[in-house]
């Protein structure tokens, strides 16, 4: 079969973290006989610095002109001084979510073999190990609501969002958590903060009535504030926690470290037609950007996930995760996931690529 994915690598460590999914997929292709033809787009700052503007006209046809988007990261200090919607975050990334309405957003987190001890968790919990799905709303609530924005002088100047969601926005992201939970342990944690928020008030009612057309599976509800600290203590209790925008931003922080780093945490942004943008679900990091020692594993495990759900090249996908577990449980880690006086032995950004491509060419 043949693809074409629009390749956004965008700031910070995204070049750097997208080389070494390019290095997987190129095996990938090989073994598996695939044909993806790949083009390169501008975004975020770089797009500001070459084009003038986060998201140009080109950048956006190419992405409507492929079949799925593969996506790195957008941001970092050098623009972060903008107005606020000529920046790469709120003038890239937000509206490519917006025009091809990427209202799924799947965010999986589970503990890998060999991790245990990587987790910030103690290891009476750590060991019981978790498998943690977000199924994360991503154009609506209050990071689209309007109106936003600013008014007034001086120091009665105030600034507003709008959190609103409708009935039908709340309804379809529902049935996926749902659906995802047949498909493993059955529970769905619905996060919200309906003591405060009518938005969650909304929410709580609608995800009551989907239950309804799915028996097989179990539904709870938690607060926001309670879900982030339940985490931290019985995080092998949860299954698929459902969240609205911004409460499935702050859960994806929180599970990705409980894993062991932001670096491993892949993200699939959907809309109602299946098509995707796959990017990991950390930033730019400027903090290390351009020293070669970022971890690739979230963008290569989105470029599995873009096989999976964009292309159905199940065996493809499932063969990235293999080997990306074949790294991991045998030590093969960046710097980040390790402690201070074991960093002498860390593994580069280029030698994970590496060693991933060279499990899948040994057919692992
Ligand atoms: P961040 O996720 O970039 O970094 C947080 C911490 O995690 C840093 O210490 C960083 O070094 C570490 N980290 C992240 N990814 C890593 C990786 N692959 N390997 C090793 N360590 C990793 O979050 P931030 O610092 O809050 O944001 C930096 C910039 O990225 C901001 O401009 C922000 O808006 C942007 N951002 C973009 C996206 C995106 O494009 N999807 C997502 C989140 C943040
Ligand atoms: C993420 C990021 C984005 C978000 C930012 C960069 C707009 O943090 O994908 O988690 O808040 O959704
Ligand atoms: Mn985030």
């Amino acid at each position: 079969m043949s693809y074409q994915v629009a390749v956004l690598a965008g700031d910070g460590i995204g070049p750097e973290v997208m080389a070494e999914a390019r290095k997987v997929l190129a095996q990938v292709e090989k073994r598996f006989e695939l044909q993806i033809g790949y083009q390169d787009y501008d975004v975020g700052g770089v797009a500001i610095d070459n084009h003038g503007c986060p998201l140009p006209e080109a950048t956006l046809k190419g992405c409507e002109a492929a079949d799925a988007i593969l996506f790195g990261s957008v941001g970092g200090p050098k623009w972060e001084n903008l107005p606020p919607n000529d920046q790469p975050e709120r003038g890239a990334l937000l509206p490519l979510r917006g025009h091809f309405e990427l209202f799924c957003n799947l965010r999986p987190a589970k503990l890998h073999a060999g991790l245990e001890h990587m987790s910030p968790l103690r290891a009476d919990i750590s060991s019981r190990g978790f498998d943690v799905l977000c199924v994360r709303e991503l154009t609506g609530g209050i990071y689209f609501g309007k109106p936003k924005g600013r008014q007034g002088e001086g120091e009665a100047e105030e600034a507003f969002d709008t959190m609103r969601y409708s009935r039908a926005e709340v309804r379809r992201i529902a049935k996926i958590a749902f659906e995802a939970a047949q498909g493993r342990r059955k529970k769905v944690t619905s996060v919200d903060k309906a003591n405060v928020l009518a938005c969650s008030v909304l929410w709580r009612e609608v995800v009551e009535d989907v239950a309804k057309d799915y028996p097989d599976v179990t539904l709870e509800h938690i607060y926001i504030d309670n879900a982030t600290m339940q985490l931290l203590r019985r995080p092998d209790e949860f299954d698929v926690m459902l969240c609205s925008n911004l409460f499935g931003d702050i859960i994806s922080d929180e599970i990705a470290m409980l894993t062991g780093s932001m670096g491993l945490l892949s993200s699939a942004s959907q809309n109602s037609k299946g098509f995707g943008l796959y990017e990991p679900a950390g930033g730019s990091a400027p903090d290390i950007a351009g020293l070669g020692i970022a971890n690739p594993v979230a963008q290569i495990l989105s470029a599995a996930l873009m096989l999976r759900h964009s292309f159905k090249e199940e065996e493809a996908a499932a063969a990235i995760e293999r080997a990306v577990s074949k790294a991991l449980s045998e030590g093969y880690l960046t710097g980040e996931l390790l402690a201070a006086e074991q960093r002498a032995d860390a593994k580069r950004t280029s030698e994970m690529g590496d060693f991933i491509a060279q499990a899948i060419a040994e057919g692992v």
